[in-house]
C-alpha cells in the first residue's frame, strides 16, 4: 500500500516504476481515501502502540493505492525493497529511503508474512479481482 504522505508527493508513478522493475506482477491496484474506522482496523495488531492513533490518523489523511502483488519469495524481496520502517536506517535506494517523510509517513506499507499478505489482500480486494488468472499473467 502506497500510503497518503507519497500520494500527495505524487509519488504514485515513480514506486510503481520500482515495484515493476524489481519484477512484481502487479494483480490488482486501486486507489482510494480510508476512513479512519477502516485505519483502525488494518492496523489493529498496533492498537496498543504509542504511535497507533498517529498513525490512523495519518493513513486516513488522504488516498492511499492497495495494490496485490505477485513474485516468488515475495514477501521477504518486498520488506527488502522497501527499507526499514524509520527511514532513517533504511538503505539508499530502498522505496522508504527515496520517498519517505518520516518515520510514521515512510511512503509505503509491505505485508510481513504469507498469512497477512492474505489477509491483507483481502482487505481491499475481493478474492475474485485478485485471483483471477488472466490479471497476472
Ligand atoms: O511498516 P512496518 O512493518 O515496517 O512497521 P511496523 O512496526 O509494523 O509499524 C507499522 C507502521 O506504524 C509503520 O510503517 C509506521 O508508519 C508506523 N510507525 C510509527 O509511526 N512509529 C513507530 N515508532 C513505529 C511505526
Ligand atoms: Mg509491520
Amino acid at each position: 500500500m502506497i500510503k497518503p504522505g507519497a500520494v500527495r508527493n505524487k509519488h504514485i508513478g515513480h514506486i510503481l516504476s520500482k515495484i515493476e522493475e524489481a519484477g512484481y506482477t502487479i494483480a490488482a491496484i486501486k486507489t482510494f481515501k480510508m476512513t479512519l474506522d477502516m485505519a483502525a482496523e488494518f492496523y489493529a495488531v498496533h492498537k496498543d502502540k504509542p504511535f497507533y492513533q498517529e498513525l490512523i490518523s495519518f493513513m486516513s489523511s488522504g488516498p492511499i493505492v492497495a495494490m496485490v502483488l505477485l513474485k516468488e519469495n515475495a514477501v521477504e524481496d518486498f520488506r527488502t525493497l522497501i527499507g526499514a520502517t524509520d527511514p532513517d536506517k533504511a538503505e539508499e535506494g530502498t522505496i522508504r529511503k527515496l520517498f519517505a517523510t518520516s518515520k510514521t509517513a515512510n511512503a509505503i506499507h509491505g505485508s510481513d508474512s504469507d498469512e497477512n499478505a492474505e489477509r491483507e489482500s483481502s482487505f481491499f480486494f475481493s478474492r475474485q479481482e485478485y485471483l483471477r488468472t488472466d490479471r497476472v499473467q
